[in-house]
């Protein structure tokens, strides 16, 4: 049984999908274990809640130094045991050394098909309006696992949504969540679970199903 650790920050619309996944059995042999939020007004934790699964909220802003938050927050996180740690809306720079303590165990949903409108300054409805912006006719959105960069880790699974005339921000980013990454997330979780997901030469591949 995989133990699953999400992080939150925000309305936790891809956790309730994970939660829901699992309860539906669209992912197999995995369990939330715990989730962790940095804001105390996420509504993700209401949802955690819910749905029975332990939710503490740590915030950088509860400490002197992030040096400080840095190395309270991975004790935290080791205290769950967790095979996978999913950050789903977490706006908080995860720790180096959580990093090194979990490599290609860590796994983020951006909102965007990596490498396009990703990086510092690219999240939420900013990677929305970015594509927009440019007038771009597909996006989407990426499950990938965590490096040191930001958004920068192996991919692991995308998928691709058109953008539609007249389309805002808020559209767009309504239709990549409900037809992407509430999809693909889950999908991501369930593979690893599985252990048909392999790092090789820095980029991730998803093995065959027996
Ligand atoms: C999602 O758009 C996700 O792609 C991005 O942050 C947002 C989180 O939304 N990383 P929610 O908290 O899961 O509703």
């Amino acid at each position: 049984m995989l133990r699953v650790l999400v992080l939150v920050s925000g309305g936790g619309t891809n956790l309730q999908a994970v939660l829901d996944s699992i309860a539906e059995g669209r992912i197999r042999d995995a369990e939330v274990t715990g989730v962790i939020s940095n804001n105390p007004n996420a509504y993700a934790l209401e949802r955690a809640k819910a749905a029975g699964v332990p939710g503490k909220c740590i915030s950088p802003k509860s400490f002197d130094t992030r040096e400080e938050f840095n190395e309270k927050f991975l004790e935290a996180v080791d205290e769950y045991r967790p095979d996978l740690i999913v950050l789903a809306g977490f706006l908080v720079v995860i720790p180096p050394a959580m990093i090194s303590r979990y490599r290609n165990r860590i796994i983020n949903i951006h909102p965007s098909l990596i490498p396009s409108f990703c990086g510092t300054g690219y999240y939420g409805l900013k990677v929305h309006e970015a594509a927009l912006e440019r007038g771009v006719k597909v996006v989407g959105a990426t499950v990938h696992f965590v490096d040191e960069g930001t958004d920068t880790g192996p991919i692991i699974l995308q998928k691709a949504v058109e953008v539609q005339p007249g389309d805002t921000p808020k559209a767009l980013q309504k239709r990549v969540m409900e037809q992407a990454e509430w999809r693909i997330l889950p999908e991501a979780i369930d593979l690893i679970a599985q252990g048909r997901v392999r790092v090789t030469d820095g980029r991730a591949v998803v093995a065959e199903e027996d």
